[in-house]
């Protein structure tokens, strides 16, 4: 199997429009003891600036205009540390309208480097609060923004239900679609919720039999719990998710930074697949799973995105020595899986 998608920039927004969505569904066979399960790999890093995070930029883009029906081009805010910058700076720049880009240090270079390419005015703040993290001091930056320059639309992809409901009508039935019948679970990662709320509903109203499982990095209190240092990228947020539901979802997992680094390594090993670390929490979450419940045979993973923004990361050792990130233990567990 090969891997790593280079992404040609979309030079025009029918371009972006033609090539988002429609991502590959990659099946495994995941052999577990005697068990076999069909794990399919959504692999959202085919999208055209290489995540999901693209259908969220086009779903708030799209909205952001209907709001401001016949009043010219926007000058668009948004607060992120991540792949959505360079989605919406794409996305504002193919429709003509400003971005502004409130970063922190946590923002990887390409997410950078595709924000400048488009043309975003980047803001970078610098404070984080006591976890580590540097949310509330993005959204300050917003706020400030706002107060100073009234007429700035804030996409809020925290808040605004135009995020959701983009992968209500999009992913979700992408995937349905995709499957042609039925999966036992669908294995989601949670940032700020959108992805979870708008598939997780979805399915829940189409494929009714399907467990959707919610999964989230230590020290994240997207679904609840305890607020504490995120060491990776991607996943999780450090407040409560307003955008999903307890319906929207069946149980949460949580497999840990160290064994969702090791499936990332571990999965590039067995099939030459090099996924993002998200992914490799979500992974790392469905081979739990299979291990758990006999009854699994067809299951999906949804990859937000692809490891190539992670080689400084994810797949490299001194950063894992720096993070005191020691995937070692975890390959025990996962030699019990082989893939197919
Ligand atoms: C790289 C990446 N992009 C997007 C998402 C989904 O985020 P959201 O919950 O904001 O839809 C995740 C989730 O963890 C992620 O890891």
């Amino acid at each position: 199997m090969t891997q790593a998608v280079l992404h040609q920039l979309p030079a025009t927004w029918s371009e972006f429009v033609q090539r988002l969505g429609n991502t590959p569904l990659i099946p495994l066979e995941v052999r577990f003891g005697t068990r076999r399960c069909e794990v399919l790999l959504k692999q959202e890093e085919h999208n055209p600036l290489g995540s999901i995070k693209d259908r969220t930029a086009y779903g708030l883009v799209l909205d952001a205009e209907a709001r401001r029906a016949g009043r010219g081009p926007l000058t668009v805010v948004e607060s992120t540390s991540g792949n959505l910058g360079g989605a919406l700076a794409a996305a504002c720049a193919l429709r003509g309208h400003t971005f502004i880009a409130v970063v922190d240090p946590k923002m990887s270079a390409e997410n950078l480097a595709l924000m400048r390419q488009y043309g975003g005015c980047i803001e970078l703040v610098t404070d984080a609060d006591e976890t580590g993290n540097y949310l509330n001091a993005r959204i300050a930056r917003v706020r400030q923004i706002r107060a100073r320059l009234p007429w700035v639309h804030w996409t809020n992809q925290y808040a605004n239900p135009a995020n959701p409901r983009v992968h209500y009508r999009m992913t979700g039935p992408e995937l349905a679609q995709q499957v042609n019948g039925s999966i036992d679970a669908a294995f989601v990662a949670v940032s700020t919720g959108g992805t979870l709320s708008g598939v997780g509903r979805y399915l829940h109203e189409r494929l009714p039999g399907t467990r959707v499982v919610a999964v989230d990095a230590d020290g994240s209190i997207a679904l609840g719990g305890t607020a504490g240092p995120r060491r990776l990228t991607g996943i999780g947020a450090n407040r409560r998710s307003t955008l999903v539901t307890a319906a929207d979802y069946d149980e949460i997992r949580r497999p840990g930074d160290a064994t969702a680094v090791a499936t990332c390594r571990w999965l590039a090993s067995q099939t030459g697949l090099r996924v993002g670390g998200s992914s490799g929490f979500v992974v790392a979450a469905c081979l739990k799973y299979i291990a758990a419940h006999h009854e699994a045979r067809r299951v999906v993973c949804l990859c937000p995105d692809g490891g190539i923004k992670y080689a400084d990361t994810v797949y490299d050792d001194g950063w894992l020595a720096a993070k005191v990130i020691d995937p070692r233990p975890a390959y025990g567990w996962l030699s019990a899986f082989d893939v197919a």
